[in-house]
């Protein structure tokens, strides 16, 4: 079956998900972002890419990383950007999604960035827009979050340049986490050898293995000789019934601390999608620490957002 993601010659149409792009795709994104770190660095932060074109950032869901730095990036390719409030626009009154983006195409938008709560939703929206429409999921449900994804690997690219050498542990709530899909479909895709996921039980899909990564229980050895360690936030909002003792049981088995982090390697690398849940899922010392690149990878974001919409807009 044809991926709806991209078009008859293979090219990337939309971004709906990690799962199933090509390698080529995701390396054509990494190095495209490559190109655009040096554009925040300039005194003019501008490049001209999508003038004339027209940005619409539709989160249904909160957000402060991915809706702010899909804004910056589109502003720097030079588009006209609508951030929709959706608290203050018609979907108050009862308009649906697809009435919505009908309107808004009516006004001439040419980029959907979607972020909901129902799995599904920036695929339902990509198969009924017009043909020279492009829609950048932003995180639907539990589901997926390609850009962070992105910008994870594009961040681990840049600390750790030899991805086809590197064990990357992925910590915590892996049932619930749409980030934590997204990065193991891009590690695997990229040649990481080996990807492991340490959580408790219940916090795990089933058959998670099948994604082709090893499962721990334990921070001592799943931890041993990792190079790069992500932490996921624990998505109380997702969680339905008590499937944790207590946050301190969780800080004490699975928070990442000084002390679990020395089972890693001397110079692992300590990642965070955000928001964080301090004193939870990551000690502070370890979030504010030497080995943390929690905020070069918002900064990352932005160009790996830029190169998205260029490619898209590219592709039309
Ligand atoms: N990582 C992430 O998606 O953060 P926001 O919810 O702030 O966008």
């Amino acid at each position: 079956m044809r991926n709806p993601q991209l078009t008859s010659d293979g090219k990337l149409k939309h971004l709906l998900t990690i799962d199933g792009l090509p390698r080529n795709i995701l390396n054509q994104i990494l190095d495209t972002a490559e190109s655009f770190v040096g554009v925040a660095e300039r005194e003019v932060k501008k490049v001209p890419l999508l003038r004339g074109k027209t940005v619409c950032n539709i989160f249904f869901e909160n957000s402060t990383r991915t809706r702010t730095t899909f804004e910056i990036a589109a502003k720097r390719l030079s588009a006209d950007v609508i951030n929709l409030n959706v608290n203050t626009s018609s979907q108050a009154k009862g308009e649906t999604i697809m009435d919505t983006i009908d309107n808004l195409t009516a006004m001439h938008a040419d980029m959907f960035v979607i972020r909901h709560a129902q799995s599904g939703a920036a695929h339902f929206i990509a198969q009924h827009v017009e043909p020279h429409i492009h829609v950048i999921n932003a995180g639907d449900g539990r589901h997926a979050h390609p850009t962070q994804g992105l910008l994870d690997v594009f961040t681990v690219r840049r600390y750790k340049p030899d991805m086809h050498n590197l064990r990357v542990a992925i910590i915590g709530d892996v049932l619930h986490s749409r980030v934590a899909r997204s990065e193991i479909h891009a590690l695997t895709t990229l040649g990481v050898p080996e990807v492991r996921v340490i959580a408790p039980k219940t916090l795990l899909p089933a058959h998670v293995e099948k994604l082709g990564v090893h499962v721990y229980h334990d921070m001592k050895e799943g931890l041993k000789d990792v190079d790069v360690i992500m932490m996921l936030r624990l998505q109380n909002e997702r969680m339905n019934g008590a499937l944790l003792p207590s946050a301190q049981e969780y800080f004490k088995c699975f928070g990442l601390t000084q002390e679990k982090l020395a089972y890693a390697k001397p110079d692992a690398i300590v990642m965070h999608p955000g928001p964080m849940n301090r004193g939870v899922e990551i000690d502070s010392a370890v979030a504010d620490g030497s080995q943390s690149v929690i905020l070069p990878q918002v900064t990352y974001g932005i160009a790996v957002r830029m190169a998205v919409m260029s490619i898209l807009a590219g592709n039309s």
